[in-house]
This record gives structure tokens, C-alpha cells and sequence, in this order.
């Protein structure tokens, strides 16, 4: 056992001690994984410590697992098992196969890169939902099939892609210039050996070095090829952070492209929903709270509040269970508050997570 900052823990760490705000009131049990969602409102009390397992102990995949009786009632359930989910699937994977074909032929084969045909691919993902938030909701379910860098990569070039009609990009050009930096944000990893790439547990120094040089492969890679400077930046720039604790340069907010910053957003994103695989389906409201958890600066928050909330208000309308196992539906989403939503429980009642600190939402049913 340790104790150890707020700051500085993750979700998933195992409590040593029940954690109690000032008026009393138990906001975690001892012995539970603790969960972005809690760390919020843990934040707000100003609690600065908490004890912890030893950080082995911790859960990977920590998200909690609806009961039985859900399981083939859940959103995620019946999103895989639509059809729209399946045509859905068959233009994703086609894509992201073409991107594994012509980054091969790019990289060890001097072809050109043809990216008429991959934007063909997700223009047919993006005809049959323009608004971009069934999509999202289809990008999370997807995640089950498995992750590899091509499928990131196309995740968050559809990603990007419903991030910047968000934000009002209407010309489709730009829409395309932006889903190209997606789609080639981490060409410089088919540079990196593959056994780095795959190796499950945490990386060496050396091998976290050598990780960390995919920014630069990547824009060394693309540097004469005719395409849009930005698409080079994103892959350059990605890892930058605005306040400067991103890699490979650590530059500033002046000095990231606007693009390079999306595509921050939207990888880390990914990243997240890709850890975040349960059977019953993923919880948007966490994938929030971690963003939310993060230091205001580090993220472009012009992109980070427009993203975030259009992701918070999809889920209007949806069932969800609660940590108490008690269950509602969505009912209001308040812009100061995303992760914490105003629920209309079964008996009718409402209960506004904003002040119901000692609850979270567990899953989307
Ligand atoms: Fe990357
Ligand atoms: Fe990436």
C-alpha cells in the first residue's frame, strides 16, 4: 500500500482505504478500482493523496461488467448486431486493409501513395450518416474486432474526419486533407521493428526511444511526396501537446499545426476506447472524465469542448446503469459537467450526477 498524489493515479488502481469527502459521505469503497469518473469528483473535494494497492495489483482493463441479465439488451449489443453495423464493418475493414496494401507498397516498394481510393472508402463509411454521431457510437463497437496500427489509423481518420464537421469544416476538401492526417499519422511505426510494436507489457527505455522516433520516420517518410503540408505536420506533430510536454520537440501551442492538434485529440481517443473493452459495451462517460482529468493546457480546448460534448449529447436518450446497479436513461447533459449527466431513473425520480459524487455511471445499456 502507498499513498500516492490524485494527480498521479490512474483508473483502474485498487483502493487500499474507502475514500469519504469532508461532509462524510463514502465516494469509494476500499478494495474497488477506482475510476476516472470518481477521480473527477475526488478532484472537485480537494482531496490531494489517496492510498492505493501496490501498482501491480492494478486493472488494466478496469471497466465493470453489467450483470447478466443485460447482456443481449446493451446499446453495444444491438448496434453489433444491426445491420447497418455490418456494411458499417465490411467499408471499415476494406479500408483498412487498402491502407495496409499502400503503406506497404510505399514504404518498401517506392509506389506512390494513392489516396483516391482510401478517401473513397471512408466517404462510403461517412454517406450513410452525415451527422457523424452513429458513427461514433459504431467506432466504439468496433474496437472489439482487434487493433492493429492500420485500424488506428483508419479510427482516427473517421474520427478526425466527424471531429472537424463538428467543428464546422464544411468544405470537403478540407474534410479529406484532415482524414489524410489521420490515415497517415503513424506511417513512421512501419519504420519501427515489429516486435516493439507488438510487445505486450511495458517498454524498455531503448525500446520506448526507439518509439519514439515514429513522428520523425513518418515525416522523413512523407516529406517528398506530393501531399498536403499539414498531412506531413500531423504525422510530425501529433505527439506535441500545447503546453509543450508532448514529443519529439515539445514545441507550443503557436507552433502546432491546427490539423496536428486534431489529430492529438482524436489518437489519444482512440487510444482510450481501445483499452476500454467489456461485453457490455463501452462507457463514453469515462473515455470523458479521463480527458477531463487531464491538465486544461495540454489539449487545444477550442477542439477538445466541441469534440467531447457532441460525444456527451449523442448519448441523450440512452440507458445506462449506475454504480449502485440502479438503472435510467440520460436525460440532460450539462456543457460544465459532460461526465456527469442529469438521469431519469426506472421509479421515475431523477438524480443529477453533478451532486451525487458517491455515483457514476458503470455502463451504457
Ligand atoms: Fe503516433
Ligand atoms: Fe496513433
Amino acid at each position: 500500500m502507498k499513498r500516492i498524489d490524485v494527480a498521479e493515479i490512474k483508473p483502474g488502481m485498487i483502493l487500499a482505504e474507502k475514500i469519504v469527502s469532508p461532509r462524510g459521505q463514502v465516494l469509494a469503497e476500499a478494495g474497488t478500482a477506482i475510476t476516472a469518473q470518481q477521480l473527477l469528483h475526488i478532484s472537485y473535494y480537494g482531496i490531494k493523496t489517496l492510498s492505493v494497492q501496490d501498482a501491480e495489483d492494478a486493472i488494466e482493463k478496469y471497466d465493470f461488467e453489467a450483470p447478466d441479465e443485460f447482456i443481449g439488451e446493451t446499446q453495444s449489443w444491438r448496434i453489433l448486431n444491426s445491420e447497418e453495423f455490418a456494411e458499417f464493418k465490411r467499408a471499415y475493414v476494406k479500408c483498412s486493409d487498402r491502407l495496409e496494401e499502400i503503406v506497404d507498397s510505399f514504404v518498401h516498394k517506392q509506389a506512390g501513395l494513392n489516396d483516391k481510393d482510401l478517401l473513397d472508402d471512408i466517404h462510403t463509411v461517412f454517406e450513410e450518416h452525415s451527422t457523424g454521431l452513429g458513427i461514433m457510437a459504431m467506432m466504439l463497437n468496433i474496437q472489439e474486432i482487434d487493433s492493429t496500427t492500420y485500424r488506428h489509423s483508419v479510427n482516427v481518420a473517421i474520427i478526425s474526419r466527424v471531429c472537424g464537421m463538428w467543428m464546422g469544416i464544411k468544405d470537403k476538401k478540407e474534410l479529406d486533407v484532415l482524414t489524410m492526417c489521420g490515415l497517415y499519422h503513424d506511417i513512421g511505426k512501419s519504420l519501427i521493428p515489429h516486435d516493439i510494436l507488438t510487445k505486450k507489457g511495458p517498454l524498455t527505455p531503448d525500446e520506448y526511444g526507439r518509439m519514439a522516433e515514429h513522428p520523425l520516420l513518418g515525416y522523413n517518410l512523407l516529406s517528398d511526396v506530393q501531399i498536403d503540408r499539414r498531412i506531413k505536420l500531423a504525422a510530425l506533430q501529433h505527439h506535441e501537446r500545447n503546453d509543450g510536454s508532448g514529443y519529439p520537440y515539445g514545441l507550443t501551442k503557436d507552433f502546432i499545426g491546427e490539423f496536428s492538434k486534431i489529430v492529438a485529440i482524436t489518437d489519444v481517443y482512440d487510444a482510450m476506447t481501445a483499452d476500454r473493452c467489456y461485453r457490455a459495451g463501452i462507457c463514453p462517460f469515462e473515455v470523458i472524465a479521463q480527458f477531463q482529468r487531464q491538465p486544461p493546457a495540454k489539449y487545444d480546448q477550442n477542439v477538445l469542448q466541441v469534440f467531447l460534448k457532441n460525444i456527451a449529447h449523442s448519448y441523450i436518450g440512452t440507458g445506462v446503469l449506475l454504480s449502485d446497479n440502479s438503472r435510467g436513461i440520460i436525460t440532460m447533459v450539462s456543457d460544465k459537467a459532460l461526465s456527469s449527466p442529469l438521469v431519469k431513473l426506472d421509479d421515475g425520480s431523477f438524480l443529477d450526477l453533478r451532486e451525487r459524487t458517491d455515483m457514476f455511471i458503470k455502463a451504457c445499456i
